[in-house]
């Protein structure tokens, strides 16, 4: 019994809802409650919802040990003053008071007046109903709703008290979030009263229209969802909108604001205005939820759309996988990601409009494309893969509104480093919690050293926090103290703003997709080996291409395809970028069975057909010159490693320990779990291969494998079903849409026995 006597003050939808929804699951000794109507305390003892009813406060609450102020928010005042006039001792002595109203600021103010000396825990249950009043009395209305109990910053307000109150309302079901005062009535402001406000607004502004009969006899979709609050009770609202009124007037004003934009770009014909409103809008609206939850983004999707559960409940998902399948066929891999990066970022710093096909609609790239819409750039889509950007040019950028979320990105939070380092106005990236452990260092370091002002935390990881550049950077010659494409990229973004000519040397060949989309936006950059230059101020002119598919998703079924007895698969028009094909050198290396066909030129980049077979691999010392050729793909090659005859041993690859996750400890860890003698090195691994010429045999045990929130740990040990001996879970696997959406699909089709489960 959390308590033995709560008295709910008022019996609307509300206080009636939470009255007989406590009663029902037996959580307080007895529900005394009041309100004036006699005929609705007959109502509601008929109906079970309260024991006993009173029509005078001050009987109500003799030796009540919980008060519920559930009145509308312009009555709160008369029932403090009832409190604070009670005889002495008519209280319990523990009593706590609490309330739903969904202003706080107000309430909180009047109950320090009024009761300075009693526990007071604000509430705010967020649910409701266009009905009002005992009869639309559900006890069941707070489950799985959110209930906001906000950190009184004044008056008495214990620690225990407030776990009493929470624990009652998680008790009828709900989510409980606690918050302090002043956010709580702005983001209540924003979110609830302001569209309730224009929602009774817009049906009066029609209603008193000469056509009001033929408005609202043809008003369909549109007008009813909009409009369906405006149904709401009258003088409940007309007493939020005072209790909360200079948030909502700043509401109002912000929102007149975006208003009168929109009117001023559809007065002139402003196309690519409307749009950028319109796209921006959209795609907030579809993120905004992921965003709060700093996780997936087709996850979350997926969810909402499989189960009509409540988007706050939070689900991990899975891959289970039967063993053996195949992996033949013909499939077409989603789109390079790098590539699609860079698709946004030349795009939106080009004059003129860029078409993008064949773009990965993964999370990793959306990021980038979202956080580019965040600076002002109007994006189309993407639809199918196609992408509109509307260029606006070098120095065209608008400072986001709030910080930059990159999701998983790595790609996204290094790059920008350098682009926003170079711009003349503030900004902050932030990202899941992988993305916050991450070094940022490698990037910030020579971009501070060209005159950036970019600062992170004292472990080099982000927040990247960047202020405004003092006067333009200056270019700089740089040793790269990695092999890494994000650093490089990071530095060739910055040198595009710097005065003069940046030159880089590289200790080993990154991937060059920067360099080559720089030319083919019209930019000049000299490579000579290792060597590149790049001058700044150089504009950037907007072109059409299409990315191709991206080789280190390929390279999943590359080494399925190797491993899985009679595979024959055909992967369409695949990005072979000789800085990116390492993967197949290594498979080749091992004895894989792969063949390049159709090969041709598009976009600046070489594209071929991949077909590959079944082979038994063999184990290999892999050359250190190939590790940068490959970075990505090692988690695959590891698993094709476990199926050679014999030894392979990597070297020269710490590299793999700072990815998305530790790459060489998440491995060796699933590996040996599934049976595989892995020894982890600090610069690689060590595999004893178990294949023994018969590719039917299995290779891998069972047992449930963790990814650390890795996209390619989890499509790596999906393989390896391919030669198990039992069923493999591979566990959270949410993030595989950072870089591959529709995976399970693919793997599916090319006949791996793959579920997801929750
Ligand atoms: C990438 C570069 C590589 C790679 C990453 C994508 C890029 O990272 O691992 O997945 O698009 O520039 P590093 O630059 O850290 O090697």
């Amino acid at each position: 019994m959390i308590f033995q006597k709560c008295a709910v003050i008022g019996l609307g939808l509300i206080g009636g809802s939470f009255a007989a929804g406590i009663k029902a699951k037996a959580l307080v000794g007895q529900v005394n409650a009041y309100t004036p109507r006699e005929d609705h305390l007959r109502i509601a003892e008929h109906l079970e919802y309260i024991d006993q009813g009173y029509s005078d406060i001050q009987s109500c609450v003799k030796d009540a040990d919980l008060v519920v102020i559930a009145v509308p928010v312009a009555a709160f005042e008369s029932v403090f003053q009832a409190l604070s006039e009670l005889p002495e001792n008519w209280l319990a002595p523990n009593v706590v008071v609490t309330d739903v109203g969904s202003v706080k600021g107000s309430v909180i103010a009047l109950a320090n007046q009024y009761i300075p000396d009693l526990q007071f825990v604000p509430g705010h249950p967020i649910a409701g109903s266009e009905k009002s009043g005992i009869l639309a009395v559900n006890p069941s209305l707070y489950e799985k709703h959110m209930v906001v109990i906000t950190e009184s910053s004044s008056g008495k307000q214990s620690a225990s008290s407030r776990d009493k109150v929470k624990q009652l309302w998680e008790g009828v079901g709900a989510l409980v979030k606690t918050m302090p005062v002043e956010e709580h009535d702005r983001i209540f402001a924003v979110t609830s009263h302001l569209p309730h406000l224009l929602a009774f607004s817009l049906v009066d502004t029609l209603a008193g229209d000469p056509a009001q009969q033929a408005i609202f006899q043809f008003a369909a979709g549109g007008f009813r969802d909009f409009t369906r609050i405006a149904a709401s009770d009258p003088v409940m609202w007309h007493d939020i909108f005072f209790a909360n009124k200079e948030n909502m007037l700043s509401a109002i004003d912000e929102f007149s604001e975006g208003l009168n934009a929109l009117r001023g770009a559809l007065e002139t014909d402003n196309h690519e205005g409307i749009m950028g409103i319109l796209t921006r809008s959209q795609a907030a609206r579809q993120h905004f939820q992921v965003i709060l939850e700093q996780r997936a983004f087709s996850s979350l999707e997926k969810q909402s759309k499989e189960s009509s559960k409540d988007m706050s409940e939070t689900h991990v998902q899975h891959f289970l996988l039967q063993p053996g399948g195949q992996c033949s066929g013909e499939i077409t891999i989603p789109g390079d990601k790098s590539m699609s990066h860079r698709s946004i970022m030349f795009g939106a710093l080009s004059e003129g409009t860029t078409n993008v096909k064949g773009f990965l609609e993964g999370e990793d790239a959306l990021a980038t494309l979202q956080a580019f819409r965040d600076m002002g750039v109007v994006i189309e889509g993407p639809k199918d893969g196609e992408v509109v950007i509307h260029g606006v040019g070098l120095h065209g950028l608008k400072q986001p509104k709030g910080e930059i979320y990159v999701g998983n990105s790595g790609t996204t939070i290094r790059l920008m480093t350098g682009l926003l380092g170079a711009q003349q106005f503030a900004s902050r990236m932030v990202g899941d919690p992988t993305i916050m452990k991450r070094p940022m260092g490698r990037v910030a370091n020579p971009v501070n050293s060209m005159g950036a002002n970019i600062t992170i935390s004292d472990a080099g990881t982000p927040p990247v926090v960047i202020e405004p550049a003092q006067g333009p950077l200056k270019a700089i010659h740089y040793d790269m103290p990695v092999v890494s494409a994000q650093v490089k990229s990071a530095v060739l973004l910055a040198a595009l703003y710097a005065e003069g000519t940046t030159t880089i040397k590289e200790i080993g060949p990154a991937r060059d997709h920067t360099e080559r989309m720089l030319k083919a936006f019209g930019v000049e950059v000299e490579v000579d080996g290792y060597n590149i230059s790049l001058k700044g101020g150089q504009k950037l002119v907007a072109t059409d291409f299409t990315v191709p598919a991206d080789i280190s998703s390929s390279a999943f079924f590359l080494v399925g395809a190797s491993i899985a007895p009679n595979s024959n698969l055909l992967m369409k028009q695949v990005g072979m970028n000789p800085t990116r094909t390492g993967v197949i050198d290594i498979l080749k290396l091992m004895g894989a069975d792969i063949t390049l066909e159709n090969e041709q030129f598009v976009g600046g980049e070489p594209v071929a057909d991949i077909r590959v077979k079944s082979a038994q691999l063999k184990g290999i010392q892999i050359p250190e010159e190939l590790v940068p050729l490959a970075i990505d793909e090692f988690p695959a090659i590891f698993v094709a490693a476990s199926c050679a005859e014999g030894e392979t041993k990597l070297t020269g690859a710490e590299e793999l320990r700072v990815k998305e996750s530790d790459r060489i400890a998440s491995m060796a860890a699933g590996l040996k779990t599934l049976g595989i003698d892995a020894e982890a090195q600090p610069d690689g691994i060590i595999i004893q291969g178990k294949g023994n010429g018969d590719l039917a045999a299995p290779i891998f045990g069972t047992g449930e494998i963790e990814t650390f929130g890795d996209h390619r740990i989890a499509m790596s040990f999906s393989m390896a079903a391919l030669r198990a001996s039992g069923t493999i879970l591979v566990k959270d696997t949410g993030h595989v849409a950072t870089s591959f959406p529709g995976f399970k699909d693919l793997a599916q089709m090319t006949g791996l026995n793959v579920e997801i489960t929750t």
